[in-house]
């Protein structure tokens, strides 16, 4: 157990930092959990005890006012639709302030690759990697997924809409500590993606992962998903596990080289 910090001088402070950082820690996290519901209850102001007039049933409690200001989902879907090309939809999730990841990442992680590509990949947020270099897919599963699309022909850096691949996550920011994806954080870059599709206007879709099953399809469950051509955003889709599954899992490799297959062929006959 580290010492509480206020017994600790500053070259020391330092290098117990440094040390964390060694093993392995990317976030600043409290050394206990807090609970935020508990939290925002105690912190809510409380409404005056209603004065019961002696003989009459007492008022019952008011049911809370609605949170103030624009519902964040409403507003994404409004920005989304306002972006009429890809840059002018990057600096629209650049400039969207409704959620909460945007104030924990050093980078809004938008896409990487060639936009004009017929396949475009959605995989699930930035990890460390991507929150540093602002890219997605850059960290070790990132290698992994380059050298998967390789195999059958597809790259990041091809000038060929034929031979390319487009990349995009679910969420631009990098959740805490590599933590999944939360439902109302998937709900409210949704519009997001979906606009993002359709200005990249894709032939066909990767779902790399459960989270963009989640947010395309609807649908959780990748080991039983995957393999299985869907539709997505109106055009095919086909889940995939995610790389980073992969490298943890190395017996699934062979399942992702049928589903590398099936795209390849999908490719080969679809006309581009
Ligand atoms: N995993 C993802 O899903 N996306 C990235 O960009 C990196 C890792």
């Amino acid at each position: 157990m580290t010492q509480p910090a206020r017994d600790l001088d500053f070259l020391t402070a330092c290098a117990a930092l440094e040390w964390m950082v060694e093993l392995g820690a990317d976030a600043a996290v409290t050394d206990t959990p807090v609970d935020c519901y508990a939290l925002a209850e105690s912190l809510a102001p409380k409404a005056p005890a209603a004065p019961v007039a002696e003989g009459r049933a007492p008022v019952a409690p008011r049911a809370p006012l609605p949170v103030e200001g624009p519902d964040p989902v409403e507003s994404a879907r409004a920005e989304a639709a306002r972006a009429h090309d890809l840059d002018a939809l990057r600096a629209a999730i650049s400039g969207f302030d409704g959620c909460e990841l945007k104030k924990g990442a050093r980078n809004t992680v938008f896409a990487d690759g060639n936009p004009k590509a017929r396949v475009m990949i959605v995989g699930e947020a930035p990890g460390r990697d991507e929150d540093q270099q602002g890219l997605p897919f850059v960290g070790r599963a990132g290698h992994l997924l380059d050298r998967m699309f390789a195999a059958i022909g597809l790259s990041r850096t091809s000038p060929d809409p034929a031979s390319a691949v487009y990349i995009t996550n679910v969420l631009p920011w990098r959740p805490p500590g590599n933590r999944d994806p939360e439902p109302a954080e998937i709900a409210m870059m949704l519009p997001f993606l979906s606009r993002h599709v359709a200005l990249a206007d894709p032939d066909v879709i990767v779902l790399m992962g459960n989270a963009a099953c989640a947010a395309a399809l609807g649908r959780r469950g990748i080991l039983r998903l995957r393999g299985t051509w869907a539709e997505a955003f109106g055009r095919p889709a086909l889940p995939m596990t995610h790389p980073a599954y992969l490298l943890r899992q190395p017996q699934a490799k062979r399942e992702a080289w049928a589903d590398l297959l099936s795209l390849r062929a999908r490719l080969d006959t679809l006309p581009g």
